[in-house]
């Protein structure tokens, strides 16, 4: 009975990793077994796939290969490819057979496939829109393909049920199980890397997909140490715990620096060239009416474009510090909750399960009794705040500088859904100074808190009139998203212009 529940045979060893264990079964190592999901979360592999991303298809899917290699706006050699010249939907119409799919056993040829058919489909239905943006003054995307053809969709919605995932091009699909090393002894960095498949074939779109690989490779550390933090707590063992914070502190700061290297590895006028074909379906205007999938239903679709919302770093660090809680109710909110749901299961699964065991354990609580502890835990939240805000100026500088399009790849607003968390976290940062104590605070920690406050404090003023700036460039940012799925309430507060600080986090 319960067998037949799961005729993928990679799907029911998930479940049964899953059942074996009251909590979340953290691959210790590199499996053996070729049907083990690739995105299983692992101390060793992280948010990354445990093998390495299968490069080209066997017989009979080579012609997938083949139309990949002929599609992006630059090819390999340089010279222009299907999509440069808008010959991309007719050719893969003609092109491609319809492709049996159904029975895929080994893990790395189901991603594989499942990555290659999202790339289809994002490359057939935003085509046109990519030619609109390059031609039209306004930098707008006209109109998508509303209808994807079967040859496309059959096989791609049979790839995403077998995975448990979501027939649309996600994170992983673009980044995470998209990447050869050049030098296979050595690390995932971005001089080290290539790309599998493109978008649009230039050294920035390389660059911009590594530097996120590259900060993924240190997820492994971020596992295991989440795990210590959250152990040591439920053991209520101080000294371990404030050495964990220290590690786990060590940790998120290696990964902020890696991310600090998208400046030199992709410029941010190249960002556009590439950027279109991340568009998603729901929240976009180029699709007023979804995207049907041709034999499979006549029902229209919608899904989120491709973001990386859909990386599981920040998420899991959000659940140990119980900052997703803190989040403010409202539509904004619902969407952050939405993007959890598009990322490999198992990544999905020790989300929640993060989240639960942080709050049963009390993690924050735990770290609260102690003044000391605490500055470890705000000096956290600043990590996550500076990732936040290196981000908040990367979209600055990346999108905003470019291209007034009222919507991020992922279906947000543009202007405001990054600063609701960014918000949060600023004025969780400056909220726990109500649990410190001056004078039990070592010298060292004591400096640390007054300008880890002040800092959070001045940059949560600055962005608050940077919100409400833009805002009146940007029309349309507070309005109602009823398609988040879950979201009860109409409309979003429009926010005063002093909300963002005088919000009142939960954490402190
Ligand atoms: C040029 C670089 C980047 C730009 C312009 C950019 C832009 C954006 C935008 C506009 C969003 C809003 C969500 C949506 O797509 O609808 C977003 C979300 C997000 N991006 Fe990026 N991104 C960049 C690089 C990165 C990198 C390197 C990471 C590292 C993993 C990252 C992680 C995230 C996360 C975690 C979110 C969710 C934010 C939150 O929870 O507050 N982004 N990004």
């Amino acid at each position: 009975m319960l067998l037949s529940r799961y005729t993928n045979p990679s799907r029911m060893l998930h479940c049964i990793l899953r059942m074996n264990s009251s909590t979340f079964k953290i691959l210790n190592d590199i499996p053996t077994e070729k049907t083990v999901p690739q995105f299983t979360v692992g101390r060793k592999n992280g948010f990354l796939p445990w093998g390495t991303p299968l490069a080209r298809l066997p017989e009979p899917f080579k012609i997938i290969d083949e139309i990949l290699d002929e599609a992006p706006y630059y090819k390999r050699d340089g010279t222009p490819g299907l999509l440069a010249t808008g010959s991309f939907g007719e050719y893969v119409r003609e092109k491609l057979p319809l492709l049996d799919v159904s029975n895929i056993k080994d893990s790395a040829l189901l991603f594989a496939l499942y990555r290659d058919y999202t790339f289809l489909t994002s490359q057939y239905i935003l085509e046109p829109c990519h030619l609109h943006f390059l031609a039209s003054k306004f930098k707008d995307y006209g109109l998508g393909r509303s209808r994807l053809p079967a040859n496309i969709a059959v096989p791609l919605v049979s790839l995403a049920k077998q995975l448990g995932a979501k027939p649309f091009m996600e994170y992983t699909c673009y980044a995470t199980y998209n990447w050869q090393k050049i030098d296979p002894s050595g690390n995932l960095d971005p001089q080290n890397l290539k790309l599998i498949r493109h978008l649009e074939g230039s050294q920035h779109e390389t660059g911009f997909a590594a530097v996120h690989i590259a900060m993924v490779q240190h997820s492994g550390d971020l596992v295991s140490n989440v795990q210590d933090v959250i152990d040591s707590a439920e053991k209520k063992d101080r000294e371990e715990f404030d050495i964990c914070l220290k590690k786990l502190l060590e940790t998120i700061k290696v990964i902020n620096v890696k991310m600090d290297t998208m400046w030199e590895q992709s410029s941010p006028k190249a960002f556009n060239n590439f950027r279109s074909f991340m568009m998603g379906i729901k929240n976009q205007p180029m699709f007023p009416k979804g995207v049907v999938y041709e034999g499979v239903s006549e029902e229209p679709t919608f899904y989120r474009g491709v973001s990386a919302a859909n990386d599981s770093i920040v998420p899991t660090i959000d659940n140990l510090l119980e900052l997703t809680n803190s989040m403010p109710d409202n539509s904004f909110t619902a969407m952050l909750r939405d993007f959890r749901t598009y990322r490999p299961i198992n990544h999905s699964e020790y989300l929640s399960y993060v989240e639960e065991k942080a709050k049963s354990v009390g993690v924050h609580a735990f770290a609260t009794q102690d003044s000391n502890s605490t500055v470890l835990y705000q000096a956290l939240l600043d990590q996550v705040s500076e990732f936040r805000e290196r981000h908040w100026r990367f979209t600055k500088n990346y999108i905003l500088k470019h291209s007034k399009h009222p919507r991020a790849t992922g279906g947000t607003p543009i202007i405001t859904w990054l600063p609701n968390q960014l918000a949060t976290v600023m004025q969780s940062i400056v909220n726990i100074q109500n649990f410190i104590k001056e004078d039990e605070l070592s010298n060292e920690n004591k400096q640390l808190y007054i300008e880890l406050t002040k800092k959070a404090d001045t940059q949560l003023r600055i962005l608050n009139r940077e919100v409400e700036e833009l805002k009146k460039e940007y029309p349309g940012q507070d309005m109602e998203f009823q398609e988040v799925e879950g979201y009860k309430s109409k409309r979003v507060q429009v926010q005063p212009a002093t909300a963002f600080i005088q919000r009142q986090s939960a954490v402190a």
